[in-house]
């Protein structure tokens, strides 16, 4: 079929992709039936033998009390599959982690997937930009988040210029970041310009996140971060990147500081899910900075984020107090 292009699904296979929204993903293959246990055997209505009838009594009351089964409380599955299922059915939330113990809260508080962001360059390492940012820091980060055992899906991101030196480096890096890093699927700064070389990754098996609007690895370029889409030209830029990107097989895009009308416009337009940053609440999805949301900056947080905690001043307030208390002789150290 010539209008059709190739798409991965969850366990890195290929299936034709039509631009219909309704299609449904081909069944999973079902499980290996296995053998029957005793309680299969007697609900089928085979009786028990004497020597397990008596087993059955011993068992009876040695056994505990039927464990209910484990109740799910949060709709997630650490699949792309999942991620783009959810477009139409209710909003996708996504949050960055750096280490461990956030990814750790984080999963436990019910995202559909956290991105190691390459912000971890300014969140945590001190730079201005994002820019200086390696692959080594992304996989030591990403495997650090992966140790903590995450329950959703794991996105780690590209560095800069990874993607653009050539197909072979693009991939080379995506691989490390699964392979070594432990990531589900990698994210890319970009659009049309990188389509072709995402549609062999993407064919390749490894699952990949857009990223359009503001691209902060260009900052330099840019002169700065600002919103994009005001203009007609530069809205029908973002569509032309996002329809890219669909046709390369992104399983969801990121729109990042993008016009609130432009962004609605899109989400309504394209397959995938349209994941917000500071573009509106009428995307697909949302994905913050975790420090931004915890108010955990060392400089301020954007404008388009209400943080939800002010973990600064309590370090701060809690590290001054420690330091007025070993002072004063008022500690309790053993
Ligand atoms: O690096 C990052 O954290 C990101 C998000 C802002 C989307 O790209």
């Amino acid at each position: 079929m010539p209008d059709e292009k190739n798409k991965q699904t969850d366990d890195g296979k290929q299936e034709a992709r039509s631009k219909n929204p309704d299609a449904k993903p081909p069944a999973r293959r079902r499980r290996q039936a296995s053998k029957p246990g005793r309680q299969e055997e007697q609900s089928r209505g085979r009786q028990p033998s004497a020597a397990e009838g008596k087993n059955r009594s011993f068992e009876s009351k040695a056994r505990p009390a039927p464990r209910k089964s484990p109740q799910r409380t949060h709709d997630v599955k650490p699949t792309v599959r999942h991620v783009m299922e959810l477009k139409g059915k209710r909003p996708i939330v996504a949050l960055t982690a750096y280490d461990a113990i956030m990814g750790k809260l984080i999963s436990e508080a019910g995202v559909d997937f956290i991105l190691v962001g390459d912000s971890v360059g300014t969140t945590l390492l001190g730079f201005d930009t994002t820019i200086p940012v390696t692959m080594e820091d992304m996989v030591r980060h990403t495997a650090a988040v992966r140790r903590s055992n995450p329950q959703c899906l794991l996105v780690a991101d590209l560095p800069f210029a990874e993607a653009s030196m050539s197909f072979d480096r693009f991939l080379d890096s995506a691989k490390r970041l699964m392979q070594e890093g432990g990531a589900d699927a990698i994210k890319v700064e970009g659009g049309r310009d990188l389509a072709d070389d995402i549609e062999k990754l993407v064919a390749t098996g490894i699952p990949v996140l857009g990223h359009i609007g503001l691209l902060p690895q260009t900052v330099k370029a840019l002169g700065g971060y600002r919103k994009f889409g005001s203009v007609p030209e530069e809205a029908e830029s973002l569509y032309t990147d996002a329809i890219s990107l669909e046709e390369a097989g992104c399983f969801a895009i990121i729109a990042e500081m993008m016009e609130e009308k432009v962004a609605t416009e899109l989400a309504g337009q394209i397959i995938p899910p349209l994941i917000g940053i500071g573009s509106g609440p009428n995307c697909d999805g949302q994905i913050l900075v975790t420090q931004d949301l915890l108010g955990l900056t060392a400089k301020g947080v954007p404008s388009f984020v209400t943080p939800y905690a002010n973990l600064g001043q309590d370090i701060s307030r809690a590290l001054g107090k420690y330091v007025q208390d070993v002072r004063g002789k008022k500690t309790k150290a053993r």
